[in-house]
């Protein structure tokens, strides 16, 4: 008779703890502070390996989708695990930790990893050349022309200090050039990314050495998927008054290590943390550096 009322409580214990358990893995997924990573995933890409030679080939794609974009896929799924970004889409995940110095590692990979999708998408075989309709009309109304834009595009491309990347965006409704350094991407300013070439030494440097210009202007002339830029265009968007504008993120503090033997080492160092976004500012193209600088061997 005695024993009952212990076991009772024992069992009122063991149910209000098992209870509390249950809240608790509850609280902690809508938390997202889980073991759950972000939706990072290695997307395929659209196109065989050696569909881009002799623009791009297939060594280079290779390295540059199964080990560099992998890498950042694989850090970025490691390092929002049991985080704040747990659950979260990439571009929350670059939304949330953006210009956060305390996060940078994340960003960095996320950012590259989403920057890096992207990229893979507007590129196609026998691409690029003038694209047609609505985006040439607002090409031809933000830059003047065809020419006029390609000509701008690829001296901000070659403009960029070190690694980083060269994007056509939307922004405030107006086409618009941005470069930024290293993962910088459109999507951390709050501008509509449309097309961009990657800029980073392994994006280019096997087929093309240190020509960055003209690895930039073959993207533009042979490999760009402008049918996939006009898709990305918001219904609303129509050619309007007023110039383009270019901007470009800040250069970064510290030079990147170079990057001349690709490596699984090398790709974990690059995909390492390395620092924070900071704020893009305006800079009239004639600020930038001449293109003739892009000759010179950038260290990506
Ligand atoms: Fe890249």
């Amino acid at each position: 008779m005695a024993t009952r009322p212990v076991t009772h409580h024992r069992g009122l214990r063991c149910a209000s703890l098992l209870l509390a358990c249950v809240f608790a893995a509850l609280f902690l997924t809508q938390c997202g502070i889980g073991n759950e990573p972000a939706q990072f995933t290695k997307e395929p890409l659209p196109y065989a390996l050696d569909a881009l030679e002799p623009c791009i080939s297939a060594q280079a794609m290779d390295l540059h989708y199964n080990k560099h974009y992998a890498g950042y896929v694989k850090k970025a799924i490691a390092l929002t695990s049991g985080t704040a970004c747990g659950g979260k889409t990439p571009e929350e995940v670059i939304r949330m930790t953006a210009g956060d110095a305390a996060v940078a590692g994340i960003f960095n990979n996320a950012a590259q990893a989403w920057n890096h999708a992207f990229y893979f998408k507007v590129l196609k075989p026998k691409g690029g050349g003038e694209p047609e309709g609505r985006l040439a009309e607002m090409i031809d109304d933000a830059f003047g022309s065809y020419d006029d834009f390609k000509e701008a595009f690829i001296k901000a491309a070659s403009s960029q200090f070190g690694s980083g990347w060269a994007w056509l965006v939307l922004k405030d409704g107006q086409l618009a050039i941005f470069t930024g350094g290293n993962a910088d991407t459109p999507i951390a300013h709050d501008m509509l990314p449309l097309f961009c070439v990657d800029v980073w030494e392994h994006a280019y440097y096997l087929d093309y050495q240190n020509r960055r210009a003209e690895f930039v202007e073959t993207v533009l002339d042979k490999l760009a998927n402008w049918e996939f830029v006009a898709s990305q265009l918001p219904e609303d968007a129509s050619p309007a008054a007023g110039e383009a504008v270019t901007e470009a993120g800040d250069e970064p503090a510290v030079a990147p290590e170079a990057e001349a033997e690709v490596t699984e080492e090398a790709v974990e160092a690059e995909a390492a943390p390395a620092q924070a976004p900071e704020t893009t500012h305006e800079a009239a193209p004639a600020e930038k550096e001449d293109a003739s600088h892009a000759d010179q061997a950038h260290h990506d």
